[in-house]
């Protein structure tokens, strides 16, 4: 793209401003911000401005209603463990993991899945999934692709933490690193913002990018030509996750389900985690930050929460479900942030409030769209833990405790007791599950 075609562009959406420290620029900064004017398309920065005028997407919760929510037990839990098995051992799954944020909460510079959750080796967040992934995969004898979606800002490092650790013991033909897309930052007014002489603000598109990512970067064809039909979807930050789990693919199988979500009972009723509800005939997230006090608090007759279940953001999607939508517009919503931007005198301002909007997509959205969609409970302290916060509630501290519980208790069951005291880790490799352990035996001791 050359400075006419440039202006010509930014001239038919109104961001001619984009240009005007043009004369400044050397020749190097002068190609940057053409190759940045060029991602700019005009029916997206187009949603942006329709988002702002509307205050963006947010949903009226105030009619929602609990949906139905399984509880596998017994038979019906055997069953959908069986229907599950047959589908990993037929190579029908595949492992998609969204870890393209930026993980400010945690203050981690870098990606957040190289960060050390491994209570007595530090191991990274990948390795707990990328091994859980390789277990589950040698135990039903057919590969489990894993697709990563990474963003701009740390594609690079995450690819290098997988190869500096051979991998994790994954065969590379079976990992799929894509990047999700950049969106531009703006004004109250829809004017995009320059964060630096030459350099517009862009920030990741929210892991709802992660549809249009898997079509561009032709993830969903791989997926297809593998013959996948399931797809587990999965968040960077918990490495509790039962991934690929047999009795929620198979539950979702048995559904005839497009969309399938894993839930478990919030923690308080003001737990920070979105909660599915049933609008008429589908279902739609509502964002803890959409509910209101009274619907966060609503007890039943027996005193129990109303909207009792939060989502763990642990899904099954059907592949050709995600083929369907990844080619539709998806609602956009606003976070209001402090955005570095340039002034008229053309120096860098650091504005000490918010001025500015990042725009960001959720996979969430989709679920008013799929023809049918299950909800299956589970208990939290086996299966969810995030890394969200350095400190307090959902940070390493709380997760690492919480991982050493979950494997001290398959110890437990296998007649082996560990003081809460002692420092506990279990490559995944080595057991998936007390069964695991029970088959492999225990050896005891750092080695
Ligand atoms: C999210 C969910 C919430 C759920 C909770 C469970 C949203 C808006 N809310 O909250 O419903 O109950 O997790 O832990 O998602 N990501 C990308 N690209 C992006 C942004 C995020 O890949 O542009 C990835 C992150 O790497 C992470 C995941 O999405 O794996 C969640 O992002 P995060 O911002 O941590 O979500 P929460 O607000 O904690």
């Amino acid at each position: 793209m050359n400075y006419q075609e440039a202006e010509k562009k930014l001239k038919s959406c109104g961001q001619e401003h984009l240009l005007a420290g043009w004369n400044k620029l050397g020749k190097k900064a002068r190609e940057a911000l053409l190759a940045q004017i060029a991602t700019l398309d005009a029916k997206s920065l187009a949603a942006c401005r329709k988002a702002l005028a509307s205050g963006g997407d947010a949903i009226d919760s105030s009619k929602g209603r609990a949906p139905k929510v399984a509880v596998l037990k017994g038979k019906a839990l055997a069953e959908a463990v069986a229907a599950g098995e047959r589908e990993l051992s037929a190579g029908r799954v595949a492992a998609l993991l969204v870890a393209g944020g930026q993980g400010s909460r945690l203050g981690y510079d870098g990606p957040k899945g190289c960060y050390g959750i491994g209570p007595v080796t530090n191991a990274p967040l990948f390795y707990f999934h990328a091994r859980k992934i390789y277990a589950r995969s040698l135990r039903y004898g057919a590969p489990i692709p894993f697709y990563v979606m990474t963003s701009e800002a740390n594609n690079a490092a995450t690819v290098k933490c997988f190869e500096d650790n051979g991998y994790f013991g994954l065969d590379p033909k079976n990992v799929f690193f894509f990047t999700q897309g950049m969106w531009p930052g703006m004004d109250k007014d829809g004017r995009i913002i320059m964060d630096a002489p030459g350099h517009v603000f862009m920030s990741p598109d929210g892991h709802g990018g992660l549809l249009a990512a898997l079509k561009r970067s032709g993830a969903l064809a791989d997926m297809k030509k593998r013959g996948i039909k399931s797809v587990f979807f999965f968040q960077v930050d918990n490495p509790l996750v039962e991934i690929a789990d047999p009795a929620f693919v198979g539950y979702h199988v048995m559904q005839k389900s497009e969309y399938s979500l894993k839930l478990c009972a919030k923690r308080d009723p003001k737990e920070k985690v979105g909660v599915p509800m049933k609008f008429g005939d589908c279902h739609r997230m509502v964002e803890y930050t959409e509910m209101t006090d009274e619907q966060c608090n609503r007890r039943d007759k027996s005193g129990k929460l109303y909207f009792l279940y939060g989502s763990p953001a642990i899904h099954v999607f059907d592949r050709a479900f995600l083929e369907r939508e990844a080619s539709k517009q998806m609602p956009l919503h606003l976070a209001f942030k402090k955005i570095p931007f340039v002034d008229a005198s053309g120096k860098v301002v650091k504005p000490s409030e918010p001025n500015g909007y990042k725009f960001e997509k959720f996979i969430f959205d989709i679920l008013p769209n799929a023809k049918v969609a299950a909800f299956l409970a589970f208990d939290q302290k086996d299966e969810f833990s995030p890394v969200k916060n350095a400190e307090g509630g959902d940070s390493p501290a709380t997760c690492k405790a919480d991982l050493q519980a979950k494997w001290r208790k398959w110890l437990d069951a296998c007649g082996v007791k560990v003081d809460a005291s002692v420092p506990l880790e279990i490559d995944p490799a080595y057991a998936l599950d007390a069964s695991d352990i029970k088959k492999n035996g225990i050896c005891l001791g750092a080695d």
